[in-house]
């Protein structure tokens, strides 16, 4: 339940969240870490690693922001946003590598062809787009820093890949402790300990700190929220559907009152839909993103898998949601129905957010919703509604 005091925070809150969006016309979250003792003396470990110095054509790119940043460190891609006078850029990277033995040889063709790369124990790792134009050159697979939304513990150099993965889209800021908000998944409902998500916020927090940063975690539910929902006062529902994870955001007057993840999305409909047509799943994630209509009845055994387990996906969502606002004590008094927002590249095909609403009339949930909506820019409202929130406390 909300009190008065807390009322008029909100109200103050989102006047600051609007007078953000004013100077760059276009949303914001906190994350604040609560560390669990052990997984933050571990992320103060893997932080304290010396930072990757990436080789290769255009490494040395990244332009020193001169503002506050807004980052998404995503399970698929990592996406930095910054506001440039008139208008906002982002800049994306595929959130990816690929290694190949040391040797002269290698490191020659590798720098002669536009690679970005950084070595370590005997290994070339080669990062980002570039390694999926090596994976699928090899015939395989990229391996991924972040599975399901958090750091891979299975993928020990996971965090200097994330670091030579950011070095490729931002460097040190031009000044010393400029505020970048980066984006954290809510906590998993059926995944991994509390520790888990800890240990990724706080080591993220880490190597920005290291950056020359002033750091600070939102909620990526939340940050579709800030991107998307000024017209209704920051109070909806922001759900991203990306890679690793669906996360979701009940915010009201720009407050996350409710977040939770659930770690089922692309990747797993490319994996199931791939599984279950002897497919890899690099080949039905480039016919997914390129042809998938749900809209339509689906052709042809691929897409046919496609739409049955983007149906499972959303089944999966929209149970989750109504589990848990219908079990939570923290529910608003909200007097009108409130938008669901839709974002993030799994949100992306035709028809997906007229299925979530089909599928949501048969969910009984607590709240009314008004209509479910897709962001106007799916893949980048996370970076833009974390720099919002960056620009205001900042500002
Ligand atoms: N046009 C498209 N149609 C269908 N799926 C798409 C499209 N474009 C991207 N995707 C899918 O979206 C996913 C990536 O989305 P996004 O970049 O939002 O995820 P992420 O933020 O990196 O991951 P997460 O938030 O789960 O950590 C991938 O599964 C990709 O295949
Ligand atoms: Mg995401």
């Amino acid at each position: 339940m909300v009190d008065d005091d807390n009322q008029s925070n909100m109200f103050e809150r989102t006047e600051k969240l609007n007078d953000a969006r004013e100077s760059m016309d276009d949303g914001i979250v906190w994350g604040g870490a609560e560390p669990g003792d052990q997984s933050v003396a571990n992320a103060e470990a893997a932080a304290a690693k010396p930072m990757v110095a990436i080789q290769g054509e255009g490494a040395d790119q990244a332009e020193r922001p001169a503002g506050p940043v807004g980052l998404d460190v995503g399970t698929t891609h990592i996406v930095a946003a910054q506001n440039k006078r008139n208008h906002i850029e982002t800049v994306n990277q595929l959130n990816a590598f690929f290694t190949v033995p040391v040797s002269k040889f290698s490191r020659k063709i590798l720098q002669s062809h536009d690679i970005i790369f950084f070595e370590r124990n005997d290994l070339f790792y080669i990062i980002g787009y570039s390694a999926e134009s090596f994976a699928n050159m090899f015939n395989t697979n990229t391996r991924r820093p972040i599975h399901e939304g958090l750091l891979s513990p299975s993928e020990k150099e996971g965090l200097s890949v994330v670091q030579a993965v950011v070095s490729t889209l931002i460097n040190k800021p031009k000044r010393f402790g400029e505020v970048i908000c980066f984006g954290i998944p809510g906590e998993p409902l059926d995944g991994p300990t509390a520790g888990a998500l800890t240990y990724h916020e706080q080591v993220i927090t880490m190597y920005l700190q290291n950056m020359g940063y002033t750091p600070m975690a939102v909620n990526e539910g939340m940050a579709t929220v800030l991107c998307e929902l000024a017209d209704d006062d920051y109070t909806g529902i922001g759900i991203s559907m990306g890679g690793g994870m669906c996360n979701v955001c009940l915010s009201y007057l720009s407050f996350p009152v409710i977040t939770f993840s659930v770690q089922m999305a692309g990747d797993y409909i490319d994996r199931m839909a791939g599984a279950a047509t002897a497919e890899p799943a690099t080949k039905v994630k480039v016919i997914k993103e390129a042809e998938l209509d749900l809209s339509r009845e689906p052709k042809g055994m691929v897409h046919t898998a496609l739409h049955i387990y983007y149906d499972e996906v959303i089944a999966k969502l929209l149970t989750s949601l109504q589990r848990v606002l219908a079990s939570s004590d923290k529910l608003p008094k909200i007097s009108k129905p409130v938008p669901i927002i839709l974002s993030g590249g799994t949100a992306m095909p035709r028809g997906c957010h007229s299925k979530v609403s089909r599928v949501l009339e048969k969910v009984n949930l607590p709240i009314e919703i008004s209509e479910v909506r897709l962001a106007s820019d799916p893949l980048y409202a996370t970076s833009k509604g974390a720099l919002i929130m960056a620009m205001t406390e900042a500002g």
